[in-house]
């Protein structure tokens, strides 16, 4: 099963999930408290950024796209709601 790290802070947290699983939703169900508000790509709160393991995250969605500029697609910014995990990954959220 694909493992994350996400960095909170000053916490590290861990979690395995199953292959294909929403990121928000895995880390909420364990009580990691990444910030989130809308759940469906349209507040920006769970914004987070892929520290490593882009290539195993599922492709930005169309709600992604529209709210998250280009630069900060390059520079691996996503929406936690909105990705979906295939593989090993590490992401830091975004205050
Ligand atoms: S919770 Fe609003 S964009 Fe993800």
């Amino acid at each position: 099963m694909p493992e994350v790290t996400i960095r909170l802070g000053t916490e590290t947290y861990q979690m395995e999930v199953p292959m294909g699983a929403n990121l928000l939703l895995e880390a909420v169900s364990r009580s990691i408290p990444l910030p989130f508000h809308c759940t469906t790509g349209k507040c920006g709160t769970c914004q987070m950024r892929v520290i490593k393991g882009q290539e195993n995250l599922s492709d930005y969605s169309e709600q992604e796209l529209y709210r998250i500029d280009g630069e900060a697609i390059s520079s691996g910014y996503r929406f936690a709601c909105q990705t979906y995990v295939y593989g090993d990954v590490t992401i830091e959220a975004v205050p």
